[in-house]
């Protein structure tokens, strides 16, 4: 991978100066016709109902999975202080001097750790955000080296969300088995345990926020993603009948989106979503995006009952995991991934 400059430094040093690297091709930025009210149909589920079997509430997610692949969870059980601790915690390690974040640096051949999304051109146009992952589950492979040591609650409180949204996702993929066709248990008992792994985007204030970027359009390669963003810096964009509609937040609800694996396994009767991150001039906007993944090892291709009348072609090929993963790391074009990988 190559190196990529510290976004939140080169703010720092000098608030007005964009690199050209940043800088957009028009064609590319949010269009004048104004998507917001669609923002206001991107269905909330409440997973109180859903966890309770309520039928009504599983349609609304069936429907929410086929027309957006993107909703608002709401009433999901995790204590506003635990989604709070970790806002502030997070704000407070992006202040901290950057030689102090550095100790935590993703190494080049790594994805986990302190720095930047990875490039792999110089051609490439960059993105206007910081970022700190980790795998968080199973917990046999954490990096602790990674896990930072300030503020002195972030630890913990990395620990305490992301057994939260552990929960969360195991909640929901056993309503996805059941708008899938399958027992509640099935997604959940396909695998002897999933990966969980968070990424911390930290997106600096940026002086021309209609010509830069925070994250490029993509899909995530995940099964499900779930993603706490700020209450009140409106940044997300997903596409929805061809136009960028922004998710404006929810107090205290999490995001949720479809992954490319769900939409194998599905045969595309659930997409992955494109989505990416517009910058503002006025707030940062930190977004926590916790990504649960199959394991490397393990084969993904549609379910058989899911080739059926509807779409009576298996329309991805059975692949590893862990091949999937690479390719789409390697590649240098936006957007969807397996497109590429399609029969
Ligand atoms: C992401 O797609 O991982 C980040 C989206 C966001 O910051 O809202
Ligand atoms: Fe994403």
């Amino acid at each position: 991978s190559l190196p990529v400059p510290n976004v939140q430094e080169m703010v720092r040093s000098n608030p007005m100066q964009v690199p050209e690297r940043y800088i957009r091709n028009q064609e590319d930025m949010p269009k004048t016709t104004d998507s917001t009210h669609l923002s206001c149909e991107i269905p909330v589920i409440d997973l109180s109902l859903l966890s309770n079997g309520h039928k009504e509430e599983l349609k609304r997610l069936e429907l929410a999975c086929e027309e957006w692949g993107f909703f608002q969870v709401v009433n999901h059980g995790v204590a506003e202080e635990v989604l709070q601790g970790m806002k502030y915690s997070a704000s407070e390690f992006f202040e901290l001097p950057l030689e102090e974040k550095n100790k935590y640096a993703v190494a080049s051949d790594d994805i986990q750790g302190y720095g930047q999304a990875f490039v792999v051109s110089e051609e490439q146009k960059l993105d206007w955000s910081d970022i700190l992952s980790l795998v968080i589950y199973p917990a046999r492979v954490r990096k602790l080296k990674f896990w930072p040591n300030a503020p002195k609650e972030f630890k913990e409180n990395i620990e305490v969300y992301s057994n939260e949204v552990k929960r969360v996702g195991e909640e929901l993929l056993c309503s996805l088995s059941l708008i899938m066709g399958m027992d509640k248990d099935t997604l959940l008992g396909l695998h002897k345990e999933f990966v969980q792994a968070l990424r911390v985007n930290y997106y600096p204030i940026c002086s021309i926020p209609d010509q830069v970027l925070g994250i490029s359009p993509h899909s995530d390669i995940s099964i499900l993603t779930i993603l706490m963003q700020d209450d009140d810096v409106t940044g997300l964009q997903i596409k929805h009948s061809g136009e960028w509609v922004p998710v404006k937040p929810i107090p205290n609800a999490l995001v949720v989106n479809i992954g490319d694996v769900i939409e194998i396994w599905s045969n595309g009767k659930y997409s992955s979503i494109e989505h990416r991150a517009v910058t503002n001039k006025n707030r940062a906007r930190i977004s926590f995006a916790s990504f649960i993944l199959p394991h490397d090892d393990v084969e993904i291709e549609p379910f058989d009952h899911l080739v059926d009348s509807q779409q009576p072609i298996k329309i991805y090929k059975k692949v590893r995991y862990g091949d999937y993963l690479r390719h789409s790391m390697k590649r240098n074009v936006e957007g969807k991934v397996h497109t590429e990988m399609e029969m």
